[in-house]
């Protein structure tokens, strides 16, 4: 079953059903305000951190769904009819009513017809703005002239999430409203400075802001009262909840198209007043959203491929580089999930996430890089959670907001966190992250400049990545493999204080990279001293890890070794089996049948478990994966954020039928048709779908906001289609089905217009690598014939 498809022209996705099984939604805004929306319009607005600046409140997994929003109602005044653009809040039937959402690239746009109106509202954050637009039309497509009301309604927030979901004591005293000019202030009146607005490009009129006054008691967004009556309260008051909600009763001859613009933004009366001046031509508006779709085909034009599978091009030439693009930008911040209780960058998604979108954010990844050097440890060790604020000497330091309701607020130090809370692999990623920036950009120089630990002192970026891979060497177990600290990747593999052997292959891997990184700037007189840490990793690795058929995936303190052929439950792990490969430690027979484990015990038609069979009984050696429920989640559901290791595994063998059988699986725009099953989004990743131990095996859960997205990006990108660069050009070394005759990209590197073509004319899977030098790359062509 289907409820959309994908317009690659427009890279828009189209839902035609509003009816989805769970909230399809979008991202707006491409800086640090933004807003997650539903297809049905429901959502909410935050300004820097969803945490303690949201905009307009969201009530999380409520019932009904995704509720309240932005929403836009339509009356009509003949007979008090009255509709929303998006299907939701009022619900129209089906049968009588029409809707069409098309989620872009940041902006998303809700049409309806109903009784011969056609409606559409398109929302959109402006570049560089704290603002979002709200640009309604509404055409009359019917023979007589029609009397309407359109209203634009949101709820405000009292900005601070946890004061804005419980006690309440202290918050909804200090939110008041007034109404000026058209403009409508909610302000946080203990919280200097923290005003918002909401406001028309038209005269209104007429206004409410106070919540209960346009919804009525016993009411919902469904059947608000001042739509129902068509004429708002003028309500304004001082310590209560607040909305904005502004209205216009117009006239509209058969034919005719009218344009209505609502501003929702950051900031005072005053503010809202200069936007509303600003934006009050719709040229003005219509230049706004065409800098933001410029912006969006800058990005894209950075990498577009054309190749035998429109479902790998759908995905890398929008949807997968969007939501890549999502998370270095908005982190794991604010989406229906982490609905801003949980900010800060989380130290290892984010190196991985800044490792995957180089080439069309090399700014954005370049400061998590920064923001994360910063947040490194003297002793080589990442803060596992942290705000990047409190580290950063640019940014002044204010006091923040202490609601009344006295709480106490930690000192910056006690945010350093010792060993006990210490994730082994945090760090780790950073290293190959920082190798990768610096072969996309050429910016060698960054490699010597310096930055501060987070408990003090200050050394060279390579200085620290050398921190990164001492810390990895002296924490080992009895074995010689890594310790798994307070959890690896996986958060819920805890070993009880063993030792992990993703961890020994991840940090094999960064000290490969660092090498060549050594290589690379000349510096040799290093270089000895980490082969010999590498050799040494490698020895540990193929003495203790080895099971005959596959890798294990860890040893507990007691010795246990976990995910061996003696196992029942465990027996194989994905994360292990594919780093042993992807690191490149693995070699000839053990990396081949490791992958082949991979394919027979965790392989399936939604994608690769991460673990099978799962775990049933809890086992606190284990950790915390066996007290989740089979087949959800770390304990044997198909986790995205893995499946594209094995992608660069299966790759890395020649492996290319297999590598895009496993692509295939876990694809979302593959499964576009099968959302009775999937149900969510077919556009995103979801951090996990439902294993096969579970009843719902195939269910996708928590979209977006996934290190999925980089992964599958970076995975399809550099070695499926393997176009990779090096720190001295370009590596072109694909690793395709052999049906595929070839494939075209065009790429954008160190701001050069490549267009890359390769051909299979002996239908093989993977030829050898071709590299191209700098200089080799001013034609623009490159031409690729796969040879074995
Ligand atoms: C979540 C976390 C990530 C972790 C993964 C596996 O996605 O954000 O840090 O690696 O779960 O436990």
């Amino acid at each position: 079953m289907r409820y959309g498809y994908f317009d690659n022209e427009r890279k828009e996705y189209v839902i035609d059903r509003p009816d989805v099984p769970v909230s399809w939604t979008n991202y707006l805004g491409t800086e640090d305000t933004g807003t997650v929306i539903s297809h049905n319009a429901g959502g909410y607005m935050f300004s820097g951190d969803p945490e303690t600046h949201r905009v307009t409140r969201f009530r999380p997994n409520g019932v009904p769904l995704d509720r309240p929003g932005h929403y836009v109602y339509l009356r009509d005044n003949a007979d008090g009819d009255y509709w929303s653009i998006s299907w939701q809040p009022v619900g129209k039937d089906l049968s009588k009513a029409s809707y069409i959402t098309r989620h872009g690239l940041s902006y998303s746009v809700f049409e309806c017809d109903y009784r011969d109106i056609h409606a559409s509202q398109k929302l959109f954050i402006p570049r560089g703005r704290k603002c979002e637009i709200w640009d309604v039309t509404v055409k009359n497509n019917g023979p007589a002239a029609r009397k309407l009301s359109v209203f634009g309604y949101c709820e405000f927030s009292f900005n601070i999430i946890e004061i804005d979901n419980q006690n309440f004591q202290m918050s909804m005293y200090c939110s008041g409203s007034r109404y000026a000019d058209g403009v409508i202030e909610c302000d946080n009146f203990y919280n200097p400075g923290m005003y918002h607005y909401f406001t028309s490009t038209f005269e209104p009129s007429g206004y409410d802001c106070v919540r209960d006054s346009f919804i009525g008691v016993y009411r919902t967004e469904s059947n608000p009262v001042g739509v129902e009556k068509g004429v708002l309260s003028s309500s304004t008051e001082l310590g209560n909840n607040q909305c904005g909600a502004l209205s216009c009763d117009f006239t509209i001859s058969p034919g005719e198209t009218k344009r209505f613009v609502f501003i929702l933004g950051v900031g005072d009366l005053m503010a809202g007043k200069a936007e509303k001046k600003l934006f009050s031509s719709m040229s003005a508006v219509d230049k706004a959203f065409d800098e933001l779709c410029a912006y969006w085909k800058a990005k894209t034009d950075t990498m577009q491929v054309k190749t035998p599978s429109a479902d790998l091009d759908t995905m890398l030439n929008t949807w997968n580089l969007y939501q890549s693009e999502t998370n270095v930008v908005f982190s794991r911040f604010a989406s229906f999930i982490e609905v801003g209780g949980r900010t800060g960058l989380g130290y290892r998604d984010t190196a991985q996430d800044a490792m995957c979108v180089v080439p069309s954010n090399p700014g954005q990844c370049r400061k998590r890089i920064i923001q994360l050097l910063r947040g490194l440890t003297s002793s080589g060790y990442g803060l596992h959670l942290f705000s990047p604020e409190v580290f950063d000497p640019d940014i002044p330091k204010v006091e923040p907001f202490k609601s009344p309701t006295v709480k106490p607020m930690p000192e910056p130090s006690s945010m350093v966190h010792g060993l006990k809370d210490t994730c082994s692999d945090d760090a780790l990623w950073l290293v190959p992250s920082i190798c990768e920036f610096v072969r996309e950009t050429g910016d060698v120089a960054f490699l010597d400049r310096k930055f501060g630990y987070a408990d003090g002192g200050e050394g060279t970026v390579l200085e620290h990545m050398e921190k990164i891979l001492e810390f990895s060497a002296k924490q080992v177990g009895k074995s010689g493999i890594c310790l798994g600290l307070r959890a690896d990747w996986n958060d819920c593999i805890n070993l009880g204080g063993g030792e992990s052997a993703l961890v020994s292959f991840l940090h094999y891997w960064a000290i490969d990279e660092f090498i060549g990184l050594l290589e690379h700037t000349g510096r040799q007189d290093r270089i000895p001293h980490f082969e010999e840490m590498k050799a040494k990793v490698r020895q540990a690795c193929e003495r203790e890890l080895w099971d005959g058929e596959w890798y294990i995936r860890g040893i507990t303190k007691s010795g246990r070794k976990i995910g061996t052929s003696a196992d029942e439950e465990g027996k194989v792990h994905l994360e292990s089996n594919s780093w042993a490969v992807c690191s490149g430690l693995a070699q000839g027979e053990h990396a081949r049948k490791a992958v082949e484990a991979i394919d027979k015990y965790l392989y399936g038609e939604w994608g690769i478990h991460l673990n099978a069979p799962s775990y049933s009984k809890p086992d606190d050696e284990i950790g915390f994966v066996t007290r989740v429920y089979r087949g959800i989640k770390e304990n044997g559901a198909i986790f995205s954020h893995p499946n594209p290791w094995a992608w660069v595994a299966a790759a890395k063998l020649g492996m290319g039928d297999l590598a895009m059988r496993f692509y295939n699986s876990l694809c979302p725009a593959r499964q576009n048709d099968r959302i009775e099953v999937r149900q969510s989004e077919p556009y995103a990743y979801c951090q996990f779908v439902m294993g096969r131990d579970h009843t719902a095996y195939g269910r996708a859960r928590h979209p977006w906001l996934t290190g999925s997205a980089g992964w599958a990006y970076f995975a399809a990108t550099h070695y499926i289609l393997g176009i990779r660069p090096d720190y001295d050009g370009l590596v072109v070394d694909p690793c395709i089905p052999a049906s595929w005759d070839g494939f075209e990209v065009d790429r954008i590197f160190r701001g050069k217009k490549l267009h890359i073509s390769v051909s299979n004319p002996e239908h093989i899977q993977k030829g050898k690598p071709v590299f191209f030098s700098t200089a080799d790359l001013d034609s623009g062509e490159l031409s690729v014939v796969m040879k074995p």
